[in-house]
C-alpha cells in the first residue's frame, strides 16, 4: 500500500500521545500526574448539559445544516458584537466539529500548492501539520523571551514574500500563554497593510482565559481593513469546559470564502452533532461568569505553580499571561526536551509535554489545568529527580 505522500510527512500530535500514554500507565494503576492536558480539569457548567439534555430528549438527533445550527450561528453573532464589537451575520459563521476542524477547512479552502503560511514560533503544533497536508508551506518566524514570544513588526516584515497567503496569529498562546497587547497589534496591522493580498488566521481559542487584569483584542477589531481579510476562529472547548462537545467556528467578513467553507465540510463531516448545539448556545449566552471563575482558578494556580518551581532551578518558566499552560525552558538540565519528558513520565509518572513539535527542543509545556494538590506533587517529583542533592 502507498500513502499519500504529504500524509507520510505529518507527525501525528503528541500531546495526544502522550496524554493517552499517561491514561493508560494510570490504568495499570500507576500514580501518574499528567500535566500534559490540553483542557480544563473543570466539568462543563451544568446549564450548559441541560440544555443539550432537553434538545436530546426532545428529539433533535437529526442532520443540522453544514454549518451550524441558524440559532447558534446567530449566538456567535451576538458573542462577536457582544466582546469584540464587530457585526456578522449568520451566513457568515460556520461552526464545525471544534476549533482544530474549522482551521484544517479555512486552510483546506484557501492554499494552493506552495502557498506560504507565516507562523510565529512557537506554535500550537496542528498549525504545520496542517499545511503540510494541504500542500502549502509552513515559514515559522521566530520569537524568544526577550520579546516575551511576541513576534515583532520587522520579523513579520522580513518572512512575507509574494507567495504569503496567511499569517496566523494565536493569542493567547498555546504553548507560551503571550498575549498581544492592542498596541502591539495595531504594529501588526501597520505592517499587513502593506501587503494587501495577505489573510490573517485569528486563533482566539484562549480568549477568555486572560490573566492579570489584562484585556484580549481581536486583531479583527483594530483596524478596519485589516477585519476584511481576517478570519476569527473559536470555540467552546477551553472557554466552558466543552472540548469532548466538539464546537468551533469560524468567523467570516467574505461570504464567498464562508461558503467554500461550509461546502468542504458539506462532503467531510456535515453539521457539527445536532445535540451540542443547543448547550453551545447558552453557553456563549450566558457561560461567561463561570469562564471568569475558571479563569481566576487558573491564574492562582500559575502563580503557585511558578513559585514552588523556583526549587528547581534546571527549570526556568516564563509567566504567561493567558490560556494554562507553563512555558518550561529545560537548558539547564543539559538534556532536550524530549529527554526531559521521557525521564519526567518513566521514572517519576509526571506527564509533560516536549516542545520539540511546538518549535523548540529548549522547552516543555506544563499544564496546570490540574489541581493544586497535583501541582504540588509534581513539583517534589520533578525536583526529586532534577535537584543535585
Ligand atoms: C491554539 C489552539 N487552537 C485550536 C485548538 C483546537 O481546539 P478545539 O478543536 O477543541 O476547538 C487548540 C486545542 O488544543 C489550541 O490549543
Amino acid at each position: 500500500m502507498e500513502l499519500n505522500q504529504r500524509v507520510l510527512a505529518v507527525k501525528p500530535s503528541v500531546t495526544l500521545e502522550i496524554a493517552a500514554k499517561a491514561k493508560a500507565m494510570k490504568a495499570q494503576g500507576i500514580d501518574v500526574i499528567s500535566l500534559s492536558a490540553g483542557e480544563p480539569d473543570f466539568d462543563t457548567p451544568v446549564f450548559i448539559k441541560e440544555a443539550s439534555i432537553s434538545a436530546l430528549q426532545k428529539g433533535f438527533t437529526k442532520y443540522t445544516p453544514v454549518p451550524g445550527t441558524v440559532e447558534l450561528r446567530q449566538a456567535i453573532c451576538r458573542k462577536l458584537k457582544r466582546d469584540q464589537g464587530l457585526d456578522f451575520t449568520p451566513e457568515q459563521i460556520v461552526v464545525g466539529c471544534g476549533a482544530k476542524h474549522v482551521i484544517f477547512n479555512v486552510l483546506f479552502a484557501l492554499l494552493n500548492p506552495g502557498d506560504e503560511v507565516l507562523i510565529p514560533s512557537p506554535f500550537w503544533l496542528s498549525y504545520p501539520e496542517m499545511v503540510t497536508v494541504l500542500g502549502g508551506t509552513s515559514v515559522l518566524l521566530p520569537s524568544t523571551e526577550k520579546t516575551d514570544f511576541k513576534i515583532s513588526p520587522a520579523i513579520l516584515g522580513k518572512a512575507i514574500t509574494p507567495r504569503s497567503k496567511i499569517f496566523i496569529l494565536n493569542s493567547p498562546s498555546n504553548p507560551t500563554g503571550a498575549v498581544y497587547s492592542k498596541e502591539e497589534l495595531l504594529a501588526l496591522c501597520a505592517v499587513l497593510k502593506k501587503h494587501p493580498g495577505l489573510m490573517v488566521l485569528s486563533d482566539e481559542i484562549y480568549e477568555k482565559l486572560v490573566f492579570d487584569g489584562l484585556k484580549h483584542y481581536s486583531i479583527a477589531s483594530l483596524d478596519p481593513e485589516i477585519a476584511k481579510r481576517t478570519v476569527i476562529v473559536n470555540g467552546h472547548s477551553k472557554a466552558y469546559a466543552m472540548t469532548g462537545w466538539r464546537l468551533g467556528y469560524a468567523a467570516f467578513r467574505d461570504k464567498a470564502l464562508a461558503k467554500a467553507v461550509e461546502s468542504i465540510q458539506s462532503h467531510s463531516t456535515s453539521n457539527p452533532v445536532s445535540f451540542t448545539q443547543p448547550g453551545g448556545v447558552v453557553a456563549l449566552d450566558q457561560g461567561d461568569a463561570d469562564a471568569l471563575k475558571m479563569c481566576e482558578v487558573f491564574q492562582k494556580r500559575r502563580d503557585l505553580f511558578i513559585s514552588l518551581l523556583k526549587s528547581v532551578p534546571a527549570f526556568k518558566p516564563f509567566k504567561p499571561s493567558g490560556a494554562f499552560y507553563l512555558f518550561v525552558d529545560i537548558q539547564g538540565t543539559g538534556l532536550p526536551a524530549f529527554e526531559v519528558a521521557k525521564k519526567l513520565l518513566d521514572e517519576v509518572h509526571v506527564a509533560v509535554i516536549p516542545c520539540e513539535p511546538f518549535g523548540s527542543s529548549r522547552h516543555i509545556r506544563m499544564s496546570y489545568a490540574t489541581s493544586e494538590k497535583d501541582i504540588e506533587t509534581a513539583v517534589k517529583r520533578i525536583a526529586g529527580l532534577f535537584v543535585k542533592k
